[in-house]
């Protein structure tokens, strides 16, 4: 099997777990962050300040890239790894969350979904066998399966409907997925903001045995709360020994909200996006760089950072950067934010290792100023 997981220590207050996740391209130490690369990039970032931020895994996405500039092309420089020169683990998401959030004119069938591409309108189709194709062709370490992510709300009867279509699918990208030695296939439990879907799902999809679990249909415009319900019921459905991926989910307070409730992994756009208009995540909360009020802060970023950003620039530089529309700006809030978030999970894993993630978490909810 391409990908093992190794659980290294179980928390005694919570169901946060620590563990590693062993690649083709290398290890990653669990709970993790993994920032987002849609286009075979994270935006802004080098694959040697990726590095320097202590990313151990990034995503692709499988829509995009498909559209442009292709899987074909992709593979022919030798996957995504060849391609973008990033030598650690990869992990594609299938093109079920985009088609259905990029596309209005979508067509879904027991066969797949039709959807016109953002960039020229052309028409394409998404079959589980073809995304699996397209998957191996990128050829990352951890590939997801072709699923149906539903928006918030939704009909307790569509939501059943898709969850299950989702689960057929599951066993089609099961069937058509021949690389199995060197990337390992992912499935992802559905069914909305409701328990006994949720748990259906969950047990439909781990009897199709894989190397690992997500968690998708979340952070769609529900309320927190609702999110760590679903995973209150949700996880411990979950085998102990294979990672738990919760998809699109990654501020600060979920990281810690989500590690408790027993998740290994996070992916999210928001720190990247948010970096690139002047928002930063910092030890004392969110920090809007762009304001007025810092023109002339000559403080870094964050005290507490270690970044190249933060070793080395003011407040006020990064501020004008931005303001100006110059492209270091971005760079230098994103380095920032990437590094915070790595910095968090270090953070969240020595306190798990120390049986102590619930005071962690009190502390820093306090200093970021989120409500407790
Ligand atoms: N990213 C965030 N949520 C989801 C989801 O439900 N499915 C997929 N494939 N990707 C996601
Ligand atoms: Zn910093």
């Amino acid at each position: 099997m391409a990908v093992k997981y190794e659980l290294t220590k179980e928390s005694k207050d919570t169901y946060a777990r620590l563990g590693k996740v062993h690649t083709p391209h290398g290890v990653i130490d669990t709970p993790a962050f993994m920032p987002v690369g849609t286009q075979a990039t994270v935006k802004a970032m080098s694959p040697d300040e990726l590095k320097e931020i202590g990313a151990q895994i990034i995503l692709g996405n499988t829509y995009h890239l498909y559209i442009r500039p292709g899987h074909k092309l992709i593979e022919d420089f030798g996957g995504l790894h060849g391609f973008m020169k990033w030598d650690g683990p990869i992990l594609t998401d299938s093109g079920g969350f985009q088609v259905f959030s990029l596309n209005e004119l979508r067509k879904i069938s027991e066969e797949g979904v039709e959807f016109k591409s953002h960039l020229d309108g052309s028409k394409h189709f998404f079959s589980p066998e073809y995304v699996m194709e397209i998957e191996e062709s990128l050829g990352a370490d951890i590939i997801m399966a072709f699923d149906e992510c539903i928006p918030y709300p939704c009909e307790k009867d569509y939501a059943k409907k898709s969850m299950e279509r989702t689960v057929r699918w599951l066993k089609r990208c099961k069937k058509a997925h021949t690389k199995t030695d060197t990337q390992a296939l992912f499935g992802i439990v559905q069914g909305g903001t409701f328990k006994d879907l949720r748990i259906e799902s969950a047990k439909m999809t781990i009897d199709i045995d894989l190397p690992g679990y997500a968690i998708g249909g979340l952070s769609v415009g529900e309320p927190k709360e609702e999110m760590n319900e679903v995973l209150e019921y949700t996880v411990p459905v979950l085998p102990k020994g294979k990672p738990r991926y919760l998809m699109g989910v990654g501020s600060p307070d979920s990281l810690i909200d989500g590690t408790i409730r027993g998740i290994d992994m996070f992916d999210c756009v928001l720190p990247t996006r948010i970096a690139r208009n002047g928002t930063v995540m910092t030890s004392e909360g969110k920090l809007v760089v762009r304001n007025a009020e810092y023109s002339r802060d000559s403080k870094p970023l964050d005290e507490k950072c270690d970044c190249y950003a933060c070793r080395n620039f003011s407040r006020a530089y990064i501020r004008h950067l931005i303001k100006a529309g110059e492209i270091l700006g971005g760079r230098l809030t994103t380095i920032h934010n990437l590094r915070f978030l790595q910095n968090l999970m270090k953070d969240i894993r020595s306190a798990i290792n120390e049986d102590r993630l619930l005071s962690f978490r009190e502390e820093f909810f306090e200093s970021y100023g989120y409500k407790k």
